[in-house]
């Protein structure tokens, strides 16, 4: 298998120096299947965005490993045939052993993250540590995490957030020489995020953990996870054809254009993807009970996400201009 390099991808240092100066995230969208990768790489490409595709152990599994290293070379071959080369980073998300981080090195990734953070605080510097050495061998960059966030992970379930610790963070980076820092300041993943009522705002994010974490790794890069913001309007989009989703809620886009203008420079959405695409499929299966044709439901799915990716460049984000 190629090195990421050969496959024009990038890691995530300069693009991660440049969104920090620039007071901006770059996005940070999962994917599975060719629709969401020619929506990110799209979106991405028209409003001039830098990306960073992301596969987690699960897409791996349901994708096939060598078709997603080869959806990533595609990706990069089809930014410049829409006409504007964008940097792409490859990248490996929740990865849970040294094992998984490897293989994903070997197969062309340009980025791991290492997810200790289920573990005890020493088990996870260990771990971190030895992806880190392996992983900086190749010139891959790697992102650690402390802190849990509530909801779904894969196979793993937190049903309790418990927030990042300031005090841990300078001597994890330290001692395991990590390229950026995932933290826990009450965001979450999946589309049910808070218990609100109609009407009710999300709580707000703890900026002052945020805060407090900067003040100790000044211009360090940090990354959000469970940051989707899960727009009523297409949830209610999705109740309308026929679908059951209660009591969802998200991370407010103020909040996150808020934190982006800080050292967060890594932005990580996957729920608000699945909810437009199912949105959208869900209209043409009622509208159109007699279409067949997968193009015919993907194509509007593929479209939709698209236009939503492109809004959280533009208006969440702050990355749209940065390529
Ligand atoms: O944080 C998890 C991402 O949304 C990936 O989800 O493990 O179901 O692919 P997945
Ligand atoms: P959401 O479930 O909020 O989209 O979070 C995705 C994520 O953190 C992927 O790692
Ligand atoms: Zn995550």
């Amino acid at each position: 298998m190629p090195h990421y390099k050969e496959l024009g991808l990038v890691n995530s240092r300069e693009m991660f120096k440049k969104a920090i100066k620039g007071g901006y995230a770059i996005p940070a969208f999962n994917f599975n299947n060719l629709e969401q990768m020619q929506a990110i790489i799209g979106a991405c490409v028209e409003t001039k965005s830098p990306v960073i595709l992301q596969v987690s152990k699960g897409a791996r599994q349901y994708a096939n490993q060598t078709l997603l290293t080869y959806l990533a070379k595609g990706a990069v071959e089809y930014a410049k045939e829409l006409g504007y080369p964008i940097p792409i980073v490859l990248h490996l998300d929740h990865g849970d052993s040294f094992e998984l981080c490897k293989s994903c090195i070997e197969t062309g990734f340009s980025s791991v993250m290492i997810d200790g953070s289920a573990l005890s605080y020493e088990e996870n510097v260990k771990l971190t540590k030895q992806v880190v050495d392996y992983a900086h061998q190749f010139d891959v960059t790697v992102e650690g995490e402390l802190g849990v966030l509530a909801g779904i992970e894969d196979e793993v379930s937190h049903e309790h957030t418990s927030y990042t610790r300031p005090e841990d963070v300078e001597d994890f980076v330290k001692k395991t020489g990590v390229d950026s820092l995932a933290i826990s300041i009450g965001t979450s993943h999946g589309a049910f995020k808070f218990k609100v009522k109609p009407g009710e705002l999300p709580p707000p994010l703890r900026f002052d953990i945020l805060e407090e974490c900067v003040r100790r790794i000044p211009g360090f890069p940090i990354v959000l996870h469970g940051s989707s913001s899960v727009p009523q309007d297409i949830v209610a989009e999705i109740n309308k054809y026929g679908g059951k989703m209660e009591n969802t809620a998200g991370v407010s886009e103020d909040q996150l254009r808020r934190a982006s203008k800080s050292a967060v420079c890594k932005i990580n959405i996957d729920s608000d993807g699945r909810l437009a695409m199912t949105a959208a499929i869900r209209k043409v299966f009622v509208e159109k009970p007699g279409e067949f044709d997968p193009r015919k439901y993907l194509g509007p799915a593929r479209d939709k996400l698209k236009e939503l990716y492109k809004h959280k460049t533009i208006n969440v984000l702050g990355s749209a201009g940065k390529a």
